[in-house]
This record gives C-alpha cells, structure tokens and sequence, in this order.
C-alpha cells in the first residue's frame, strides 16, 4: 500500500461565513481566517479545507458560482486570497479549495449567455429541454424541494437544476465544458492550492434519455436520483480530468457523493484507476432517518452505525481510501446528533472525537467541533437562513398543512443551520464573531461553548483533539493499522481493534451514559498494554480483560504480543 501525505494528513473544514469576520459586516471573511490562523495551527491539522469563496449571489451561500476566477466580494479580493494560501503555506499547511462544477450560479455569464438563445454558443453548455405535452421534461424533484426544471420564458423551454433555480447543472457531456473546467482547476492549482473537495460530484453524469422515475405513490415528484447518481459516464469524466489535470500536480482529492455504495467507491478511489483519492459517503448520515427522508426522524441507534462503519472500513481495506467525518456545514453537530450535548457534552464530545481519529481513513474536523459547540433551537423561523430549510419548511407548512411546531422539531435535529451557526470565539458579544449584526444568530450558549474557553482549560476537548491528532502523527498504526471489529452485538460499546505486525491499538467506546462492562473477546491476546488517551481517569495498572465504562467514555490502549 502506498502512503502519500493526504493519507496521513488531518483536515479542517472552514465555512467561511461563519468562521470570523474581520471587518464588522456581520459576515466572515478571507481576512477573518487569516487572523485565526495560529488558533487552527495550534490544534495541530495539516489541511484546511475551505467551503466556497467564489464570487456568488449567494442563493445557496456560495454552493451557487458566478465566477470560477474571482472571490465573493463579501469574503474579500483575490488578494486577500494570494495572502490567505501564503499564510497557511508559511505555517506548513496545505488549502483545498472547494469545487462546484455540477452547476453554476444562474448568474454565471455562461448560463447568462445560454439562457438567450436556442442557438447561443453557450447554449449546449447547460441541460435544455423543450419539456413534455406543456409540462416538465421529466418527473425529477430538486433537492430543495419542487421540479428539477425551471421553464424559461425567453426560449420557451426549460432547464435542470438538481439544486435550486438559481444552480443550473452544467452539461458534462459537452467537451467545451469540460474543457473550462479543467483550465480553471489548473488556474488554481498554479496558484498553489493543495487539492479539491469536489462538490456532489457522483451528479455529473446524467442518463441521456432523462426518463421519469418510477412513482408508485402517485406523487407530484419523485427524487430521479437514479438516473444522475454514479451515472454512465462519471468514471470516463474522473479519469480525463486526473489525466489532464490531477495527474500533474501533488494534491489530494476528495469527491462528495451521496448515495455512493462501498462497490462504486472501490472503483472511485482504487489507485490504480486513478480518479480520486477519496470519497465523502453519507450512508452513516442517513442511519437517523425514516422513509420518509433526512427530515422523517427516527431515532439513532449505536449498533447501525458500527455496523456500517465497519462495511466500509472491510470494503476499503487496501482497496481504497476512506474519508472519515461525522458532521460538516450540511449535517447537525456530532455531539447532539451521536453524543449527548447536555449532561456529557465534554465526554461525549471527546468519546466521539476518539472514534474519528482511530478509524482508518483521514479524518476531518467541522469548525466548532474541536469546541464541543452543538446544535441551536431558535424559536421562530425567520432566524433560519438555509435554503433548503427555509423551502422545506413553507412546503411542509403552507402545502401540506403540518404544523409549525411539529416542523420545527425536525428543524432543530436536522437543520443545516445547526452547523452554520457563527463560530464561538469568546464570551463578548456574538462570541467575538463579529462586531457588527451577525448574518445568522449566535448560538446562545456561547458564554459557556467558545475558544477562548477551551485554550484556558488544559483538559478541554481542543486539547483532546490535540493529542489525538499527535498520537496519529506519531504512530504509524493509526493511519495504517487494519481494523477489526470487536463485540459486534454490543447495543452500547464500539469497540475495535487496528493491528500492525504484533501491535494492536484496543479502541474502546461507550455510546451510553450507562455504564455497561466491557469484556475483552479471547482473541485479543497480548502481553504488554499501555494507555494512549482517555476521557476519564484511568488507573493504567487496571485489568482491561473486564471493565465497568463511565459514561461515554472512551479508551484507546496500544497492546503489544511478543512471540
Ligand atoms: C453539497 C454542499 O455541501 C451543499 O452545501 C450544497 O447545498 C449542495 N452540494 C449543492 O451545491
């Protein structure tokens, strides 16, 4: 198996909006992160990742570009952009930019051109179709809620957009688009930036007859996703951009891709294809949600995401690469969402962190996480900012007549805005995220959830990831040691093991504020034990063939079999 940095390398997830803002607009900003730069290198990663800066209307905060080339003007000027990757490269870390290339902005000057004219010379760079009988082309929903399609008045036809109006999906199938975004993935890799996470980029590749999707409940739309998810032509379309662009350059890749399975990630991160290095899948997001969607809520249960975890960690095994993440500016806050976020906030925090730093795959860290910051309750709607939100909630509450309260609730547990809410860097005011009026509200319990809190407590949870983030860089079995799932059946303990020649790490979790009792399986045989990190106190002479867990408490020993 080969061991290139990005394997080995700790990433930190920026929203930028939300992150610091520099200037009191009430919106963060490139000169923002730039001031927190030693805060990000003080916790040790290697990588950030920046969600997009791109100059855009904002319909989907940045998700929606108008210019590939230019920065948002209220994140600041390519300028402030040049000084930002100099200052990370000075503190010996490395930037990945963001990529969305599955649509655009409908503020882009290319749809601006193509939506024109049925013979505009952009025309062919978006999806067009005349639609069916005087309605849409197909039955497909968009993920925000209503058609895919958006009838256009000027042409009199319509065009897709998987996300909403304002992002038209680009056509792949035309070389000239591809052609634009290869020379612009290489605008920014001359710069220096040291990779992409490539937006929903499994969407791509759409099948060419766009056919409705089955319906058997008679619905108005239907998600289609069958027909665009991993489809014809996305192995073609990664395998020439490596080629044309990736190959040359030293960086790392990561494609998001919802409803991507272990077998299409074999081949999407397998070396020797040469696509990408790695995939964000989103079973593990799904495991708290019902038929009925991300927003029909059904309660989390422990054993379901060991279960799949461990399908992909075997799935992988030296046939890939896993990415390893359990929140990001889409999904709710870990420790509300896997912890518990009131009486074991620290320990469940720390108990969690344990496990994104032990499972093989490289890890990535959501802004705040390294706080323990947690989901938000605002009482009305109106301080909700997300899009997808906002469309979900006038849907559920003005079409299908359910009531506030009850839409609320699913609000509270799956909102993207949980993750969006600013950064808590103090107790002063909008803790010290801006001096201004903030575009999103505050988390009200910053007084007790910040930075500067945290960096004053030696046994914080930042100081926990610290030393976690160490122990991986000083121990080679945690990035390549093979995992082995112990206690399968346990409902309240994940435990496992990663072996490296006769060295094991014992990773043991407890997912409960129980106190259940650990019983170390037979096959795990060692003569030596040492205790790497705790969230309790441990007594390091105590037996571990049996022991009674506190609270969400979390151990990881390295054992050692001497022949
Ligand atoms: C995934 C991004 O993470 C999300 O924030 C965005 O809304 C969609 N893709 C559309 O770009």
């Amino acid at each position: 198996m080969s061991k290139p940095w990005w394997k080995e390398a700790v990433v930190y997830q920026i929203y930028p909006r939300s992150f610091n803002d520099s200037n009191g607009d009430g919106i963060g900003d490139l000169q923002g992160i730039i001031e927190k730069l030693d805060y990000v290198k003080e916790l040790g990663v290697d990588v950030i990742w920046l969600s997009p800066v791109y100059q855009s209307p904002n319909d989907d905060n940045g998700y929606d570009v108008s210019d590939y080339r230019d920065i948002m003007d209220e994140f600041g000027t390519l300028d402030d952009w040049e000084e930002l990757i100099e200052a990370i490269h000075s503190r010996g870390m490395k930037l990945v930019m963001d990529l969305v290339v599955n649509h655009t902005s409908d503020e882009h000057d290319w749809f601006m051109e193509s939506r024109k004219s049925k013979d505009n010379p952009y025309r062919n760079y978006y999806i067009w179709h005349p639609g069916k009988g005087g309605k849409e082309p197909n039955n497909w929903s968009s993920a925000f809620g209503g058609s895919a399609w958006a009838y256009d008045e000027q042409t009199g036809e319509y065009y897709l957009h998987l996300f909403s109006k304002k992002q038209p999906d680009l056509n792949w199938e035309n070389p000239e688009v591809r052609k634009e975004v290869y020379d612009m993935m290489t605008w920014w890799l001359d710069k220096g930036v040291d990779g992409f996470r490539m937006d929903v980029i499994n969407f791509i590749s759409k099948v060419p007859e766009l056919p409705d999707a089955p319906n058997p409940n008679g619905k108005r739309y239907v998600s289609g996703a069958e027909y665009y998810m991993n489809g014809p032509k996305i192995h073609d379309y990664l395998q020439e951009m490596n080629e044309r662009v990736l190959s040359k350059y030293d960086v790392m890749t990561v494609g998001e891709m919802p409803g991507v399975t272990v077998n299409e990630a074999q081949l999407y991160t397998s070396e020797d294809r040469r696509e990408l290095h790695m995939v964000f899948q989103f079973e593990h997001m799904e495991l708290d949600s019902g038929p009925g969607g991300k927003w029909d809520l059904k309660p989390f249960r422990m054993k379901d995401l060991k279960e799949n975890l461990t399908k992909w960690q075997k799935g992988l095994e030296n046939k890939g690469w896993n990415s390893v993440y359990f929140n990001n500016h889409d999904q709710p806050r870990m420790v509300s969402r896997f912890g518990n976020d009131r009486e074991y906030r620290e320990e469940s925090a720390k108990m969690l962190a344990t496990l994104s730093f032990t499972l093989k795959g490289t890890p990535y860290i959501y802004q705040g996480e390294e706080l323990g910051m947690t989901n938000v309750c605002f009482d009305s709607i109106d301080e909700y900012r997300d899009i997808e939100t906002l469309n979900m909630y006038k849907e559920q509450v003005e079409e299908e007549g359910k009531s506030p309260e009850q839409v609320m609730k699913s609000i509270y547990v799956k909102s993207r805005d949980n993750a969006r809410t600013p950064m808590q860097w103090d107790d002063s005011q909008h803790a010290g995220f801006t001096t201004g009026s903030p575009w999103m509200k505050v988390n009200p319990n910053y007084k007790e959830i910040n930075a500067k809190k945290v960096m004053e407590d030696s046994n914080s949870i930042f100081y926990y990831y610290q030393k976690l983030i160490r122990l991986r860089k000083e121990m080679p079995i945690f990035i390549y040691g093979t995992y082995d799932l112990i206690l399968p059946d346990h409902e309240e303990i994940y435990a496992f093991t990663r072996t490296e020649g006769n060295q094991k790490l014992l990773v043991i979790l407890n997912f409960s504020k129980n106190q259940p009792e650990f019983k170390l399986p037979d096959e795990v045989s060692f003569t030596h034990k040492e205790l790497l990190i705790s969230n309790y106190h441990v007594d390091v002479t105590e037996s571990i063939d049996s022991i009674q867990l506190r609270p969400y408490e979390a151990r990881v020993y390295k054992l050692k079999y001497d022949l």
